[in-house]
């Protein structure tokens, strides 16, 4: 596909592709690792959209050197990847487990062999089970638990990891695996999984500490957003929206930079003790932005337990997960952290940005993927105009460098880079691989 030139990125950009532990290693339990969340959820008929596990995923566990190479070859000069809590600590306490770390180090050695830098996230939602089984994110003895393994993947990778990403989107860790059920651990609380938000960002904050008492490099979270679109222009449907922004795009924003927690979050007293959002709010070096789409929202029913409603947005072309491709979205976000955060905030790097097609091989083997062209084309300039304005952006990761595990939706959706045939596990880079590497890794 043909786009016109991209324009220039500033000097050091990083540019970047992201995975997760549970989405590609496969090895579920292979070298010592404990049983994950994910595991038992995905264990659970009726959970996932096709009944799969991560229990094999993309075997990168044991194809990880094929995959460096194709990082290499695509040119960019960061990789995300998360580290799996469970191979480190397979029940989430207590001394490390060395040949867990193993991989990790095998990897991050691989990594800078190719000229790559590593940027690892600590959690990526796959909790060990023994930790969930003592009420995980809920229970407040969690938060340290995280610190400590913190400071074990530290000590052995914290000469060499670039960046550090605490948590991955702690509001979906939040909303759909603790308020809605869909993603593990499967607990249906609505808004009483507030302290869900409360103490992974407590978790947040002690990691951070631990991080910087081993003298490593930057350190940043990855949140993810979704600009509100108002369906509706009652006073009703503004107020609905102002509620939505603060769950979605504040409650785990403004308490990380100073702000405390948007009005009108209702904790149950004890839950924020003193001294907490001083904890929280420890200096970052990087917010990490993952950004898919904006949300319609309008006012809720009056017997709603939620006080908003979640509509689908029309007059977007839509992806095959149908979220609405809105590349403006992203810009306006970028704006928006800036002129509500102003001088609070650090430089962004956008930690995630892809999209689903249901990408196929055609006769000649080759995998043709305009759309998610496209959508990244879209999405880049998006950006670039964001700095333009002003922002402080300085890396874009992919959302994803291989088709992967997509959570509930187990292999039916397609976000790679590289196409994965599952049954072979051969990797196919598509042609929006060879497009990103042209059009915007090496213009
Ligand atoms: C994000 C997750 C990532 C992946 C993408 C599609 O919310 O962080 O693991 O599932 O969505």
């Amino acid at each position: 596909m043909t786009t016109p030139p991209m324009p220039e990125f500033p000097a050091g950009f990083r540019w970047g592709v992201s995975t997760s532990a549970y989405q590609i290693e496969g090895a579920t339990a292979a070298d010592g690792r404990g049983p994950s969340i994910w595991d038992t959820f995905a264990g659970t008929p009726g959970r996932i959209a096709d009944g799969s596990s991560g229990a094999e995923a993309c075997d990168h566990y044991h194809r990880y050197a094929e995959d460096v190479a194709l990082l290499a070859g695509l040119g960019v000069s960061g990789y995300r990847f998360s580290i799996a809590w469970p191979r480190v600590q397979p029940t989430g306490t207590g001394p490390a487990n060395p040949t867990g770390l193993d991989f990790y180090d095998r990897l991050v050695d691989t990594l800078l062999d190719a000229g790559v830098d590593p940027v690892a996230t600590l959690f990526h939602w796959d909790l060990p089970q023994a930790l969930e089984d003592a009420g995980g994110w809920l229970h407040r003895d969690t938060p340290a638990l995280f610190a400590a393994y913190a400071d074990l993947a530290a000590a052995r990778l914290g000469d060499r990891v670039k960046l550090w990403i605490t948590l991955n989107e702690p509001f979906i860790h939040m909303s759909l695996g603790h308020g809605l059920g869909v993603h593990a651990p499967g607990r249906t609380l609505l808004l009483d999984a507030f302290p869900v938000a409360h103490h992974q960002l407590l978790g947040h904050g002690l990691a951070v500490a631990a991080l910087r008492a081993r003298g490593t490099g930057p350190v940043a979270i990855a949140n993810n957003y979704s600009p509100v679109r108002l369906i509706g222009e009652t006073e009703a449907d503004r107020a609905a929206g102002a509620a939505y922004d603060a769950l979605h795009n504040r409650l785990f924003t403004d308490p990380l930079l100073g702000l405390g927690y948007p009005a009108g979050m209702n904790f149950d007293p004890g839950v924020v003790r003193d001294g907490d959002l001083e904890v929280i709010a420890a200096p970052l070096d990087v917010l990490g932005v993952n950004y898919y789409s904006p949300t319609g929202i309008r006012a809720a029913e009056e017997d709603s337990p939620l006080p908003f409603e979640i509509v689908p947005l029309t007059g977007y072309p839509r992806t095959a997960f149908d979220w609405p491709v809105a590349p403006d979205g992203l810009r306006d976000l970028l704006l928006r952290l800036r002129d509500t955060y102003g001088d609070a905030l650090p430089p962004i790097q956008v930690t995630e940005s892809g999209c689903a097609y249901d990408d196929v091989p055609g006769a000649d083997g080759r995998v043709h993927d305009p759309e998610r062209i496209a959508y990244l084309d879209g999405h880049v300039r998006a950006v670039r105009e964001a700095i333009d304005a002003g922002v402080e952006v300085t890396g874009y990761f992919v959302w994803s460098l291989l088709d992967n595990w997509e959570w509930a939706e187990g292999f039916t959706k397609r976000f790679g880079l590289v196409h994965v045939d599952y049954a072979t596990q051969r990797r196919t880079p598509k042609s929006s691989y060879a497009w990103f590497r042209d059009h915007v890794v090496r213009p």
